[in-house]
């Protein structure tokens, strides 16, 4: 039986890894940390079969020790096979080269432009996968990874990873939240909404951006979005969360009103 996992904020200890998903061979759980800073990262890590997909992997000050530990809580590190990273920032690829360190045959799913970046970080033989010529990977469980491009929201080459099996979509900094309150699972939509405005205001490029993501998820069923920042956002939210993102001005909307 496939299950959602229903998660009661008050039950929820942040302390362990925490599980999002479970079915048959396929398994989600949130591994990411509790930094005391309202830019706390979520890393998610995805198994089906013998696949173990690290998504977001994270920086290395405070964060990289508590996914680690939460990591080892469920599986071996030596055992991710896969790194997909949605975009270049370091919030989201700094520990990359610390997780191959115990496997350096990990397939690091990313599109070209982020590809080019991660030498920077100290990734010299990396084994990648494109998934801008592939744009979706078969699971062992019978599901698929899709990626979906999502430009400028907010880096150029940056991609969202849909799994057909969930139905999460893996957004990274889309619908992210700057948000101190450590509530894993948004459980208030207009003041999920009000934390995701500043973010939303400074990092996307503009409404443009936002329309093209929206007609690229468009008719794909959500049941959950896991953002990289913020609260998770469950299904009863999807809806009004896309709706409030179709008319938000942003970015170059704000600097350059008359242009
Ligand atoms: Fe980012
Ligand atoms: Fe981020």
């Amino acid at each position: 039986m496939n299950r959602l996992i229903k998660l009661n904020n008050l039950n929820i200890n942040m302390d362990k890894p925490v599980q999002l998903y479970d079915s048959p061979g396929h398994k989600i759980y949130w591994v990411g940390s509790v930094e005391e800073t309202i830019f706390r990262c979520n890393t998610y890590l995805l198994l089906d079969g013998k696949q173990n997909y690290l998504i977001d992997p994270g920086g290395v000050v405070t964060h990289f020790s508590q996914v680690m530990e939460r990591v080892k809580a469920i599986s071996e590190p030596s055992d991710i096979t896969h790194i997909i990273v949605h975009h270049q920032d370091p919030d989201l690829c700094a520990s990359i080269p610390l997780w191959l360190k115990f496997n350096k045959d990990i397939v690091i799913m990313t599109d070209p432009r982020t590809r080019v970046l991660l030498p920077h970080y100290g990734i010299v033989d990396g084994k990648y996968f494109n998934v801008d010529d592939k744009k979706a990977v078969a699971l062992p469980s019978g599901g698929e990874l899709k990626f979906i491009r999502s430009p400028f929201m907010h880096s150029p080459g940056a991609f969202v990873t849909y799994d057909s099996v969930s139905r999460f979509l893996f957004s990274s900094d889309i619908c992210a939240a700057l948000d101190d309150n450590r509530k894993l699972v948004a459980d208030d939509i207009n003041s999920q909404l009000g934390l995701m405005n500043a973010f939303l205001e400074d990092y996307i490029a503009c409404n443009k951006a936002i329309r093209g993501f929206l007609k690229n998820i468009k008719g794909i069923e959500i049941v959950a979005i896991l953002p990289q920042h913020g609260s998770i956002i469950k299904k009863e939210f999807v809806k009004p969360m896309l709706d409030y993102l179709k008319d938000f001005k942003c970015g170059l909307d704000i600097l350059y009103p008359d242009l």
